[in-house]
């Protein structure tokens, strides 16, 4: 891809425009080791090899990280007062990450982190039915009569029941253990299906969305770009 200095080294976090601008005109940029001062010079962000102050910067269009989501962070780019899913990833190099999807803030596990919006819209729009497999912890016994209603669809307060999703029952007791999958992604979608059921969810992870699964070796906070195959698969290019 070609694209300008000044935005190559502006999209991968090195200063604001402005900024960037400067230190091209101060002599602090080269490119294939020749110092450049024009901040319009094209580049072919595949083939040029850009030093910012002598560190090599590397262009990447997009980026995709898996995140084992801790609680007590929001899913949100930022925020004035709380940790954001996005101030978790230190090493990033693109400045417009965001959440593909969204984990309420006592949820935990696999969240994708990218700047894709093209995967964001095929992994979240309503009509792509892409499935979520969540676990969690119940208050109250779950039941296979629960199976049966969720199979069927919940009445969640919408205009419509929910989709069928498949319960299945890990532990049937005071607190029960299951693991969920639903096709969908409504407002605080796995609470609700249980609080219709007379239930309370106390614990939620979740474990796989779409083709991507939740690295067991990822432990919660923890985050790591996804493998080649991981991405190929996700974006349809495997298809
Ligand atoms: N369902 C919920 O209730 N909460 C989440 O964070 C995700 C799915």
């Amino acid at each position: 891809m070609k694209i300008r200095l000044d935005k190559y080294l502006a999209d991968m976090g090195k200063g604001t425009r402005s900024e960037v601008k400067k230190a091209i005109s101060k002599g602090l940029v080269r490119v294939n080791n020749v110092i450049v001062k024009k901040p319009e010079t094209k580049l072919d962000t595949d083939s040029d090899h850009v030093l910012f102050d002598g560190v090599l910067v590397g262009y990447a269009q997009h980026e995709y990280y898996m995140l084992n989501k801790p609680a007590g962070v929001i899913s949100a780019t930022e925020d004035k007062r709380e940790k954001t899913v996005i101030d978790l990833i230190i090493e990033k190099k693109r400045k417009d990450l965001f959440p593909v999807g969204r984990l309420d803030r006592d949820t935990e596990g696999l969240l994708l982190i990218s700047n894709d919006g093209e995967l964001a819209h095929r992994l979240l729009s309503p009509s792509k039915h892409v499935d979520k497999v969540y676990y969690a912890k119940i208050a109250g016994k779950v039941t296979e009569e629960d199976k049966k209603v969720f199979a069927e669809g919940v009445d969640i307060g919408e205009d419509k029941l929910t989709l069928p999703a498949k319960l299945h029952i890990l532990k049937s007791g005071e607190e029960s253990e299951i693991t969920l999958t639903i096709r969908e992604g409504k407002f605080h979608q796995v609470k609700r299906m249980f609080h219709a059921v007379g239930k309370e969810v106390v614990y939620l992870k979740r474990l796989r969305m779409g083709s991507l699964v939740l690295d067991e070796n990822l432990k919660t906070g923890e985050y790591r770009a996804l493998t080649d195959e991981e991405r190929r698969t996700l974006t349809g290019e495997n298809e």
